[in-house]
């Protein structure tokens, strides 16, 4: 069974202080929160907030999880962190491909698959995210955009390598914008995506993988949208930064 996944998204947000408050008030909550067995939750910080997140997580119930890294091995590339260093801090999860990535940072697909690359190789596991922007949407263009995402970003992979990877779905025309996708809009393209997985690994490796949903997800919406079918969790950005919304999110199912 594919598991339900939550992760927060943490962007760049939080003071060194305010980030232990979060981080503290989330595993305060979750000593009195029911969570689903099969409910994963994951917190993405900034880099330097990591260490202390892993510190945090050894005696809580959430994993930790990087929000992009370095498509390079090691070497001259200031500022850049790689896989490797991630590995060495015991990270299990790293964001990739992210809209905000792509869109101030030029990342292509093939960047993605350099990134995706890098992490599989320290068994870490990558979060793709893909999405069309407002104008693909309006010019129903979503299916191609994202089929040329997972396809040149990911379809490189073996099946063994693909069983780790695990799909964000973020209408980029959501992100941050209080617009939310419907769920049948969700539902349609997160069906779209695992039948494209299907056809590449198969039914059973589709099943497995599971596909978030990201966009203003909040508490008040995020049941509807994760009752759907083929909707396995969400990618939450700005309804992350409260413990009492993060939570509300994560007991949504
Ligand atoms: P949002 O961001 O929830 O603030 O829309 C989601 C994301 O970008 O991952």
């Amino acid at each position: 069974m594919r598991k339900h996944i939550v992760a927060g998204n943490w962007k760049m947000n939080k003071t060194f202080e305010q980030a232990d408050d979060l981080i503290n008030e989330i595993v305060e909550k979750l000593e009195t929160t029911e969570l689903d067995r099969n409910t994963l939750l994951i917190l993405c910080p900034p880099f330097p907030y990591l260490e202390m997140t892993s510190d945090y997580a050894n005696d809580s119930y959430f994993m930790v999880g990087a929000q992009d890294v370095s498509s390079h091995k090691e070497g001259a590339y200031t500022g850049e962190i790689s896989a490797a260093m991630l590995d060495s801090m015991d990270l299990d999860y790293c964001i990739v491909g992210h809209s905000e990535r792509r869109q101030y940072h030029g990342e292509s697909n093939a960047m993605v698959a350099a990134k995706v690359d890098q992490l599989l190789k320290h068994d870490i596991k990558p979060i793709v995210c893909c999405g069309e922007v407002l104008a693909e949407r309006e010019s129903e263009k979503q299916f191609d955009v994202v089929k040329q995402q997972i396809v040149e970003g990911l379809f490189h992979l073996s099946a063994e390598q693909f069983s780790n990877i695990v799909i964000a779905y973020e209408p980029v025309w959501a992100i941050g914008t209080g617009k939310t996708a419907t769920p049948e809009q969700a539902q349609e393209i997160h069906a779209f995506i695992r039948n494209l997985i299907a056809e590449k690994y198969g039914k059973e490796v589709a099943d497995n993988t599971s596909i978030l949903y990201g966009g203003s997800c909040k508490p008040s919406n995020a049941k509807e949208i994760f009752a759907q079918a083929d909707v396995d969790g969400g990618l939450i950005g700005g309804a992350c930064l409260k413990a009492v919304d993060f939570l509300a999110i994560a007991t949504s199912f």
